[in-house]
């Protein structure tokens, strides 16, 4: 089959996610055939270097020959079994391991991060009423991003995804960002946050939070000290603090968790993404046995959380989660990271030359590299994208922000076309 004809039946059919359409009459769609390593191969052997690990999920390359084989071993046992009533022994091991591997109690499964964010909220605001509290609002980032279901986008404050559905949505308090990565602008922002949970905190389940870096949010990083001191104005205040590591967990920010740094442990996690290091929806709600023990009494109370997905606790996708930290817990995938991480902040200085660009920053395995403020309209971005597709590396900018998240099993070549091909798309992107 070639590219051409697979384009046009899906132009016929598929509509695909945060795509303008239209924008496929001059923007060609990609069709991949097979994925390897780093790598996605069209129909017509021109390969992708993968830098965004599609869309942040992949860890340890496609078609990793290790989880595909865990996959396979579990289709042979057990395809899928209803979570309530019953259970199975992946979803055993993958409780117990997860619970001692972040020092939480108690494991909650959802399929994808959006449902996560959801499950996270409505827990929050259920333990409170179950121990007679009303506390309808949420407290959440400016410039943050949770996912895209209505609870999820209501907590989420980028307004490309949320402005549209504004009428429909929930409330919420946004509390401002540190401008920048250094310890005294978060001490800034922590003096204004907590202004806001003075007046009120009193109505507020919880706050949820990226911590150190909001991925979708443009790629803006913060230092630890504010999810630190964030954490400390919830325990004052009596306020959940939620931290969504659905983008920045396992590995992402250098510690395999983001919380780890801030030296916290929030109320609740929530995990996705490189969970199943790139191959199933699964998502987990990790917290406390505090929070567990407001739910748990007799059945005519009525406090049980009753929230449920057909495809809770997918034995296939549990599968690769736990071939995935298998692998974590056999490789120096962190150790290993550090020096990747070290080398690509080393060879992306020179971007700080081009007239084009405002800033670089880097946490962990997340590189971004801020082009100044064009107007959005232009589209620069876009063109960065386009360059990098005609040369080999899948980029996909936010905005005017160019960024690197990719899989941990890239080796130093393919960091530096990465990083060339990134460079010379910026250079490109000033000339229209
Ligand atoms: C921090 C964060 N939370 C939640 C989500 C939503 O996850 P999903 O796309 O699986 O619904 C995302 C997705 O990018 C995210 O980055």
């Amino acid at each position: 089959m070639k590219n051409s004809e697979i384009i046009q039946k899906d132009l016929q059919y598929n509509w695909h996610p945060c795509t303008q359409m239209k924008d496929h009459e001059f923007l060609p769609m990609i069709p991949i055939k097979k994925g390897e390593g780093v790598y996605l191969y069209d129909f017509e052997g021109n390969k992708y270097i993968d830098a965004i690990s599609s869309w942040w999920v992949n860890l340890f390359g496609h078609k990793n020959p290790y989880i595909n084989k865990k996959i396979k071993e579990q289709l042979e046992i057990l395809e899928h079994v209803i979570f309530a009533g019953f259970t199975h022994e992946g979803a055993v091991r993958l409780g117990e391991r997860i619970c001692l591997l972040t020092g939480f109690d108690k494991v909650f499964y959802a399929d994808n991060g959006s449902s996560a964010v959801e499950v996270a909220i409505k827990m929050s605001f259920h333990y409170w009423k179950n121990k007679g509290k009303i506390k309808p609002l949420f407290f959440s980032l400016e410039n943050s991003y949770h996912g895209e279901t209505i609870g999820a986008l209501s907590v989420g404050d980028v307004g490309l995804y949320k402005d549209t559905y504004k009428e429909i949505l929930i409330k919420n308090v946004t509390i401002p960002i540190p401008e920048d990565k250094s310890e005294e602008k978060a001490l800034q922002a922590l003096k204004k946050a907590r202004k806001i949970f003075e007046k009120y905190h009193k109505e507020v389940s919880a706050l949820i939070i990226e911590p150190l870096v909001q991925c979708a949010g443009y790629m803006k990083m913060h230092h630890p000290v504010f999810v630190k001191g964030l954490k400390k104005l919830c325990e004052e205040f009596e306020i959940h603090m939620i931290a969504d590591e659905i983008a920045v967990g396992f590995g992402r920010t250098g510690t395999m968790f983001a919380c780890e740094q801030a030296g916290i442990k929030p109320d609740f996690m929530t995990l996705s993404k490189g969970l199943t290091g790139g191959y199933l929806p699964l998502s987990l709600v990790l917290t406390t046995n505090e929070i567990y023990s407001a739910f748990y009494c007799d059945y005519e109370e009525m406090k049980a959380f009753l929230h449920s997905h057909s495809y809770t606790a997918n034995p296939i996708a549990i599968a690769a989660a736990n071939a995935t930290l298998d692998i974590f817990e056999n490789e120096p995938v962190i150790e290993n990271n550090k020096e990747k991480a070290s080398y690509i902040w080393k060879n992306i200085q020179k971007f700080k030359e081009l007239p084009n660009v405002k800033e670089i920053r880097q946490t962990g395995m997340i590189t971004a590299i801020e082009m100044i403020d064009y107007p959005w309209q232009e589209r620069r971005g876009l063109k960065v994208y386009e360059y990098g597709l005609k040369h080999g590396v899948l980029l996909r900018p936010l905005g005017n922000v160019i960024y690197f998240m990719p899989p941990y099993v890239i080796n130093y070549d393919e960091i530096d076309k990465m990083i060339q091909v990134a460079f010379e798309g910026i250079i490109k992107a000033e000339k229209i």
